[in-house]
């Protein structure tokens, strides 16, 4: 058995990484006062691939990479919000908030805040850096991770005592309404109710949560960045959206009480995959048979069959580049070079695709034969290097104490 890295090595390494953001911090707004330091994790998602919007489960595990958050009160009620990664400083009156978003990045934590803001009008003002390691639009989730950050650490500033359900809630709304991204549910909830050493089992249909056990001295999680950047992902993932809506629309006359595409079986779904158009009927094949693997991964895991886990992976990503058509290149070349491996158990892209990561599940101990040969096999074909690395899961947001 190979040894996990073990806990206090990961933390102390965030530790060092918000002392660095800290002194950004200063460099920034200035020095003095207390400056408190809060981290919020990112997210792959392992089985239940463009399920959440279809009510159906999902197996989402937060990582050790995301965003790190620094912030100082101030006496008067400016919100004033940098980040390390993007140009300008923005300033907000809490007395005089804006109703409409802005267009830029701190729309996100800008939406939060203004969530909060109504459970507390008496809040005051603060300085707030944002930064991270997280890569942004790589299917990792920034933006999730971003807006339960925030919710996290005005929750501490302004002393509210949320649970984690209010706070991911609040991230939630601040992303639909504010911002204005049609998300699923999965993204907030894997980074705000994560449980370290577990996978997140998420029923989309009733937002019910499990953590299932996932043991890092059998398993480690690796993730290959394509590299690709698809401008148009948000465009292409409404689209899928609302094809799957439409599916539904057609098949929910044969189930009754069905109030999602998730609630019909397959069964249901071969009996009259024949009254849907072709390029419906491919979506929802997707779906439902996304819902039955999702439920086998489930059961492989809990009896420890790790290999039967992983190749629900696989079979899933299959899934994905043929009915859903959301893979690329780029992704389909990092999935097969990964199945050609003995140390891969199972790999998919992660997130909405056209872009972004595929997710590995390795054998432990496998890592650095796994990261060296895929990443050769993608650089004989693309003529670039994938940036592969190994991330380990994270037990969620965070405060760490000066
Ligand atoms: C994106 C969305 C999620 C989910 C995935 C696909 O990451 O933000 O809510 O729909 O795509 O599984």
């Amino acid at each position: 058995m190979v040894k996990p890295i073990p806990e206090s090595t990961q933390e102390a390494e965030l530790e060092r990484l918000l002392a660095r953001h800290a002194d950004d911090f200063e460099a920034a707004f200035g020095a003095g006062g207390r400056i408190r330091r809060f981290f919020a994790p990112g997210r792959v998602n392992l089985m239940g691939a463009h399920l959440d919007y279809n009510g159906g489960p999902v197996m989402p595990m937060a990582i050790d990479r995301g965003t790190f958050i620094a912030l100082r009160p101030r006496r008067d009620r400016l919100l004033v919000m940098r980040s390390t990664s993007e140009p300008g400083e923005f300033r907000f009156d809490l007395d005089a908030v804006p109703r409409a978003a802005t267009r830029n990045w701190v729309d996100y934590p800008l939406g939060v805040a203004l969530e909060l803001f109504r459970e507390s009008p008496r809040a005051i003002g603060a300085e707030i850096l944002f930064g991270g390691n997280l890569p942004v639009g790589a299917g990792l989730s920034s933006s999730a991770s971003i807006c339960v950050g925030t919710a996290f650490a005005l929750d501490r500033a302004w002393g509210l005592e949320l649970t984690p359900f209010a706070r991911v809630e609040a991230a939630l709304r601040a992303e639909r309404q504010f911002v204005g991204v049609h998300c699923g549910i999965m993204d907030p909830y894997a980074v705000g109710l994560a449980k370290r050493g577990h996978l997140l089992w998420l029923d989309c249909k009733d937002a019910s949560i499990e953590h299932l056990p996932f043991d890092p001295s059998v398993v480690r999680i690796a993730v290959a960045d394509s590299g690709v950047r698809r401008e148009l992902a948000e465009g292409a993932f409404n689209q899928r959206v609302a094809e799957a809506r439409g599916a539904f629309e057609a098949l929910r006359v044969f189930v009754p009480g069905a109030t999602h595409l998730r609630d019909v079986s397959s069964a249901v779904f071969e009996r009259h995959a024949d009254a849907l158009d072709p390029l419906l009927r491919s979506r929802a094949r997707h779906v439902v048979y996304e819902v039955e693997r999702t439920f086998a991964a489930r059961a492989s895991l809990l009896r420890g069959d790790v290999a039967a886990f992983g190749r629900s992976m696989f079979a899933t990503h299959a899934s994905l580049r043929d009915h859903y058509q959301v893979s690329v290149p780029e992704l389909d070349c990092l999935v097969d070079a990964a199945e050609l491996e003995t140390g891969v158990l199972g790999a998919r892209l992660t997130g909405a695709g056209f872009g972004g990561c595929v997710v590995m599940l390795l054998r432990a101990g496998a890592e650095r034969e796994v990261v060296a040969r895929v990443s050769t096999a993608f650089e004989r074909v693309f003529k670039r290097r994938a940036r592969i690395e190994v991330f380990a899961g994270d037990p969620g947001p965070r405060e760490f104490a000066v």
